[in-house]
């Protein structure tokens, strides 16, 4: 595992949604291998399949089950869920244990929670601080998989939270904000993708394993992201606020809040030469890519 250039890396790809095809997209324009493969990760034989036909350097798992149109789907598909979230998952890091091969995961930080008067008081989550919250059947998922794969020494686990890029993919929290007539006040910790994404790809060429928050540094509020649209790409946008428990009560099962301390993360960037950009900087420039793109 690593003995090849970081350069020099074959990527296989499980998964072909939006995470994952960003991530192809910024290998691509660096000029790397990637191959995106179709196996469903529930099934250990086309897992295997795919790792000896491809023989890859690096694999990365972004294939998971959230639920369309959110994770309240996650309720009343508990066995798929489990099938994907936790044996697929489980089958793509052990076949990769087997075979020697490095592997980074596309976890959740939505293992963890705080009450908003909580949020204020305690400091953010560090990898070190036991995962606990298991409030929705998804979140439970990717508790009970992230305690499965914790140990293995092939692992990359990249905790992500709130994903925000430059589109307006239904994934996209600043595509799901901008449909709602009315959010949620609230602050947490968001990965904004055009920044950090490049950042999973360094840490998987180097071979780096352990887990890390993969969010940006600083606590993103919806509010502010409003803001932001409204001044670089809808100038007419109007929203109003409610209180946590007014939407709570529209869901089917609760939401994780929280914030994850990025120390970690930064300083093992730091040491291949890149830098994670704070919040604001961030965001700002994810919007005035909408801008330019005219979304
Ligand atoms: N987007 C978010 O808000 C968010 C937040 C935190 C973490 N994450 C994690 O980030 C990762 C990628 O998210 P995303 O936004 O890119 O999701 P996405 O667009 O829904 O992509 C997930 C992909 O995984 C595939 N998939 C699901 N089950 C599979 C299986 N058993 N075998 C093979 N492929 C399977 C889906 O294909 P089919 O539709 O054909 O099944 C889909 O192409 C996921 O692990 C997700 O849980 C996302």
């Amino acid at each position: 595992m690593g003995s090849n250039t970081p350069e020099s890396q074959i990527f296989l790809m499980f998964g072909n949604g939006w995470i994952a095809n960003l991530m192809k997209d910024i290998l691509l324009e660096q000029g790397k291998t990637i191959i995106m493969s179709k196996a469903r990760i529930e099934s250990r034989e086309q897992v295997l399949s795919e790792l000896t036909k491809h023989k890859p350097t690096r694999v990365i798992n972004c294939a998971s089950t959230r639920g369309t149109p959110n994770v309240d789907w996650c309720e009343d598909h508990k066995v798929e869920t489990v099938r994907s979230n936790i044996l697929g998952v489980l089958n793509v890091v052990d076949t990769c244990f087997q075979l020697g091969i490095h592997v980074t995961q596309i976890g959740s930080a939505c293992i963890y929670t705080l009450s908003e008067e909580e949020i204020k008081h305690q400091p953010p989550f560090k990898e070190t601080d036991e995962p606990f919250y298991q409030g929705s059947w998804y979140s439970r998922s990717r508790l009970l998989s992230e305690l499965s794969i914790r140990h293995y020494s092939n692992l990359l686990l990249l905790r992500i939270r709130l994903p925000i890029a430059a589109d307006l993919h239904k994934n996209n929290h600043i595509g799901r904000l901008l449909k709602y007539e009315k959010i949620v006040d609230l602050t947490g910790s968001g990965t904004v993708l055009p920044n950090l994404l490049p950042g999973a790809l360094v840490l998987s060429e180097h071979a780096v394993t352990g887990i890390y928050n993969f969010v940006t540094p600083g606590q993103i509020s919806n509010v502010e992201l409003m803001e932001l649209a409204k001044k670089y790409i809808r100038p007419d946008l109007t929203w109003q606020t409610f209180v946590l428990d007014d939407m709570l009560s529209t869901l089917r099962a609760p939401r994780s809040n929280c914030i994850m301390d990025t120390t970690k993360l930064q300083k093992k960037l730091r040491e291949y030469g890149y830098e994670v950009k704070e919040r604001r900087e961030a965001l700002e420039e994810v919007f005035q890519i909408m801008a330019e793109k005219g979304l």
